[in-house]
């Protein structure tokens, strides 16, 4: 099989991670279901049509409603014939402390961080084991170390790791490879409302980048980058693993 004829489904595509990840998708060749419940995610659609890029998809949808998930797997199969590779991105942020977190916010950001990558997991499967297919879920260094004021997300994120770990094993007998990415500090518009609820966010800001020891905050290209080399022929042998994304954060 070539990776021209290979199609994706990302999740959160309307996002910074999402899109760059779209973008080299597309450029490898790849046909891709790109979604979001942002209508930005619509301009998406034909965003591939360079020379020997795949041809991208846009489609509103919320990941907490399980029809999404469905939906937008028979629309890769629908339009493609065939699902290589799922990207669970999409995710909401919460900074608060536990003391101020209400059922509603574990409830709401429950729904869209795993049970998202559940249904959609879950709705991928028998085309993915169809293709010998490929799932990556997008964690994060808040789900493999301990962050102030961030419980919930954190377990959400933390739950994605576990989720990986499961899968790996579950899938593995049908061929299918189950990996996440855990990003350090983004620069992408995930954290804006705790940034602007943030008495000083450049102090907040300049304490998050010290404790990256590459003294940088990573792009969503290098997520993207880390994404497609775990959905690769290259990959080939990894499955079950948590690949950091996080300038050191997590080695210290
Ligand atoms: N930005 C960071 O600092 C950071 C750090 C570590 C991990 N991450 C992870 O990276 C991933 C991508 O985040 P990003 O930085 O690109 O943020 P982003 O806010 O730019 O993108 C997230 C996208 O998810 C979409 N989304 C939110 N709720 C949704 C729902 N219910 N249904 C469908 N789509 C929904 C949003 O509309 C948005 O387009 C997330 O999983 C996040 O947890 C981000």
């Amino acid at each position: 099989m070539t990776e021209q004829e290979r199609v994706a489904l990302v999740t959160g595509a309307a996002g910074g991670v999402g899109r760059a990840t779209v973008g080299l998708l597309a450029a490898h060749g790849y046909a891709v279901i790109a979604t979001d419940i942002s209508p930005d995610v619509e301009k998406l659609t034909d965003h591939g049509v360079a020379p020997g890029a795949g041809a991208v998809v846009g489609l509103v949808g919320d990941v907490t409603d399980s029809a999404t998930a469905e939906l937008a797997v028979a629309e890769a199969v629908r339009r493609f014939g065939r699902l290589d590779l799922l990207v669970n991105n999409a995710a909401r942020f919460l900074r608060r402390p536990i003391g101020q977190s209400s059922d509603d916010d574990f409830d709401g950001l429950f729904a869209t961080n795993v049970r998202g990558a559940f249904a959609h997991s879950r709705a991928a499967v028998e085309p993915l084991a169809r293709t010998r297919g490929v799932i990556v879920n997008v964690t994060s260094i808040s789900g493999l170390v301990g962050m102030a004021n961030q419980s919930l997300y954190a377990m959400t994120k933390g739950a994605l790791v576990q989720l990986t770990r499961q899968l790996a094993v579950e899938l593995a007998p049908r061929g299918v490879r189950v990996n996440a990415v855990a990003p350090g500090a983004i620069e992408t518009e995930f954290i804006a409302e705790a940034r602007a609820a943030d008495p000083d966010p450049e102090a907040t800001a300049a304490a998050v980048l010290s404790r990256h020891p590459l003294g940088r905050i990573s792009t969503p290209d290098d997520v993207a980058a880390a994404i497609d080399f775990l959905a690769s022929p290259a990959a080939g042998g990894i499955t079950g693993t948590i690949l950091s994304v996080d300038g050191g954060y997590v080695a210290q």
